[in-house]
């Protein structure tokens, strides 16, 4: 019932589709906003450079629909993963679909610790991190209404 499919390049329109519906669904939760990723900011160059920037991204599909995305990079070369861009669209919550996006990026990250920020209102996303092995690792230093978290590179991706 769960597909992970990892994004090329060309697969820019699905990836658009979902970010936006993503920022409209819940733009408190992203750094990005839709205003920035629609009208002139929304154009087929823009979304093959953040797929092309970003090495992993990642959609899930929930019986066939795409439901669900999250991306990683590397803050430097033997460093820290960062998870960005994780949504799960409102139908497929509760499924299972956020812990197969987050065990993409994990076993992405193998041998890595990784990283993110979520707001500190976040209960669901907190949770969920918890869930995978996050722990709290303090204030975000660029935004305070954000907590850092962080995964040891110890532990396996979730079974
Ligand atoms: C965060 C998100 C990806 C979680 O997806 P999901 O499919 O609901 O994930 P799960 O079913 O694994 O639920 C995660 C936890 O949140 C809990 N939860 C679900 N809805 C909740 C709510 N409204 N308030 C508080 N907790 C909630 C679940 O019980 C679960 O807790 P558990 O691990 O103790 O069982 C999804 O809610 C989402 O896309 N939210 C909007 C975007 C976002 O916040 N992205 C994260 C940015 S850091």
């Amino acid at each position: 019932m769960i597909e992970v499919q990892v994004l090329r390049p060309d697969d820019w329109r699905i990836w658009r589709q979902l970010r936006q519906e993503a920022l409209t669904d819940a733009p408190a939760a992203f750094g990005s906003t839709l205003v920035e990723w629609t009208g002139p900011g929304d154009t087929e160059p823009r979304w093959r450079a953040r797929l092309t920037d970003v090495p992993f991204n990642v959609i899930v599909r929930w019986c066939g629909i795409p439901s669900g995305m999250v991306s990683a990079y590397n803050i430097a070369d033997d460093g820290p993963v960062e998870l960005i861009s994780m949504w799960v669209a409102p139908l497929a919550r509760g499924r299972g679909v956020a812990d197969a996006a987050v065990n993409a990026v994990l076993r992405w990250a193998v041998g890595r610790p990784v990283g993110l920020s979520v707001k500190v209102d976040n209960q669901a996303a907190i949770l969920l991190y918890q869930r995978h092995g996050f722990a709290d690792a303090g204030p975000s230093p660029d935004d305070p209404g954000e907590r850092r978290m962080l995964r040891s590179m110890t532990l396996n991706p979730t079974p």
